[in-house]
């Protein structure tokens, strides 16, 4: 029987919404349990402190491969690319013919961008199963798991104002592993109840808690690290690859998002930032590969803010224009779904 969560979240956020006082003292309880799941059986990770012995490094449950999409920067597209790339690995199939499992987990607590990019922002709360575990939701052939599942839906009623998560370090770590660890990604049982072959991790801005969280306690297969060409972003973009080079996360390239804009009256590419050299010359004198460089498309912006994936069709009923951009974009996905495929092979 699958039962829905997430009530208990809601209670305590609109107690967490108000001022800073009332959460330090609002519930001890929610440190340990901050999305509300059912207590499960079996030891829960350990949260890695400082001056500890390091926590060992674990694989989330039910799921094969984790590629985390990350910058050090707001804004530069991860979350765009993180869901056409799983969307592009999704239309992949395996050595034995059959399409491969993909699942999307968005670890951005504070600002969940994954419900909306994939259409589910709607969406009901979702279900557990009876151990307890959260059921992913679905669509455009991926499972799906967010924070903002778990969140009031913001609306425009003056009575009922927008929630946020006001929370500090410890529930932010609590709240990441409960997502790394208490989502079955087999379920819902009509989808066949097998693991995932490939998660696909969207990550926040910048080098804090919960991307620490992530490298502490799993292991992560790889990184693609997302820039735009501006210096701002290269820079945030340094220090990310410092941080996953620390935490032994291979890092499988970098792609440049937004590098031009392809003006379809004079078929010119207007680098609209600027030069893309500083990206190339970073990326060299890190030793990382380009993955590619993907146009900045109204369409891109367009779709997202309608729930569908960019490169979920070629854009061909769109003119040839719009066909040429779609395929651009798919060419650069497709060099990251062969880097990954290819991880452990
Ligand atoms: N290449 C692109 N062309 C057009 N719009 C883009 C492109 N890349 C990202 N965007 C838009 O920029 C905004 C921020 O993207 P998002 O993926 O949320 O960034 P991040 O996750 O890094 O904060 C979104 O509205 C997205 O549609
Ligand atoms: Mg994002």
């Amino acid at each position: 029987m699958l039962v829905r969560v997430g009530c208990v979240v809601k209670q305590h956020l609109s107690r967490l919404s108000i001022p800073c006082r009332s959460i330090q003292c609002s519930a001890f309880a929610l440190h340990e349990n901050p999305l509300g799941l059912p207590k499960r059986p079996g030891p829960a990770p350990e949260i890695p402190r400082r001056f500890k012995e390091p926590v060992k490094k674990r694989p989330i449950p039910n799921v094969n491969k984790v590629i985390a999409v990350a910058s050090g920067k707001g804004g530069v597209g991860k979350s765009t690319v993180a869901v056409n790339l799983a969307c592009r690995l999704a239309m992949r199939r395996t050595p034995e013919q059959r399409p491969l499992r993909v699942g999307i987990l968005d670890l951005d607590i504070f600002g969940p961008s994954v419900p909306g990019l994939m259409g589910l922002d709607a969406a009901e709360m979702p279900l557990t199963t009876e151990a307890g575990g959260v059921v992913p939701l679905r669509n455009h052939g991926l499972k799906c798991m967010s924070m903002g599942f778990l969140l009031p839906p913001l609306n425009m009623d003056a009575e009922n104002p927008d929630k946020a998560v006001v929370w500090r370090g410890l529930m932010v770590q609590k709240a990441v592993q409960q997502l790394l660890f208490e989502v079955d990604w087999r379920s819902p049982p009509d989808t066949g109840g097998q693991p995932l072959d490939i998660l696909v991790v969207d990550l926040p801005p910048g080098t804090g808690d919960v991307a620490l969280t992530l490298g502490q306690l799993v292991n992560v297969d790889g990184a693609v690290i997302v820039s735009t060409p501006q210096n701002v972003a290269l820079y945030d973009v340094r220090r990310g690859i410092a941080m996953f080079k620390q935490l032994s996360i291979p890092i499988l390239g970098m792609i440049l998002n937004q590098a031009y804009f392809l003006c379809p009256s004079c078929e010119d590419k207007h680098q609209i930032y600027g030069d893309t050299s500083p990206f190339h010359t970073t990326a060299k004198n890190l030793g990382i590969d380009v993955l590619g460089e993907l146009p900045i498309v109204g369409a891109v912006n367009e779709k997202g803010n309608r729930g569908v994936p960019y490169i979920l069709d070629d854009g061909t009923k769109d003119g040839q224009f719009a066909a040429h951009h779609v395929s651009q974009w798919r060419e650069a996905m497709d060099v990251v779904c062969d880097k990954v495929t290819a991880l452990g092979s």
